[in-house]
């Protein structure tokens, strides 16, 4: 099944290395960022487990749940949590799907046969507070994923969802955002923007951004 943005991220019963996972519940009222990799014991993905594992803290701040996916099974997973926490400094504090019996990856078309055809790609999914899905990247299998720019893009929905704003080109946290073009409201613009903003063209306005 392909997931395309704006779709209700499927729901699935699986194990992992915390036990069985019903996937929605586990989520809650939280955003979650579910992602895949290869296979257990390989470089790239100890990098991003461990990686992901010190963003714990900024996971947190923004209220995500991170969980990852292989189709290696739960015993393997243990074993290689102790390795990530031993090279990678760190403490796997997520879950990791055992999906051995590929019901997620073929509910989240993680298996694309032309790249390998048991092993699952490098996926990310961000799901949102009401289970829809945000965004959606495939990276190949030697290239990890950057983190930063997950979290950079988690940053700019939430903007947006609280906000009404939308952020430009390489655009980083405490830059000016854009207003969204659907807000024309004069008044509603004075009150959420009280610092005022810049008209570079009627369908381009910046303003300091809100939440700082
Ligand atoms: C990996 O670490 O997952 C990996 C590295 C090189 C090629 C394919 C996968």
């Amino acid at each position: 099944m392909t997931i395309r943005l704006g779709d209700i991220a499927p729901d699935f019963q699986q194990e992992s290395s915390q036990g069985s996972i019903s996937f929605h519940q586990w989520l809650g009222d939280k955003w979650g960022v579910l992602f895949s990799h290869p296979a257990d014991f390989t470089p790239v993905c100890t990098t991003e487990l461990g990686f992901t594992a010190k963003l714990a803290d900024e996971f947190a701040k923004r209220n995500v749940k991170a969980i990852a996916l292989s189709v290696d099974p739960v015993e393997s997973h243990h074993r290689w949590i102790g390795d990530i926490d031993e090279t990678q400094g760190t403490t796997v504090n997520f879950p990791i799907l055992a999906d051995v019996d590929r019901k997620v990856s073929e509910l989240y078309d993680l298996i694309h046969p032309n790249a390998n055809d048991t092993l699952t790609v490098r996926s990310l999914f961000v799901i949102d507070p009401n289970k829809k899905v945000r965004l959606t990247i495939t990276y190949p299998a030697s290239t990890g994923r950057n983190f930063h720019e997950i979290l950079r893009v988690i940053d700019s929905l939430q903007l947006t969802d609280n906000h009404k704003v939308a952020t430009p080109a390489n655009w980083q946290d405490g830059d000016d955002v854009v207003i969204v073009p659907s807000l024309k409201d004069e008044e509603e613009i004075k009150q959420r923007f009280p610092k005022g903003y810049k008209a570079v063209k009627p369908y381009l306005r910046l303003t300091p951004q809100p939440n700082r």
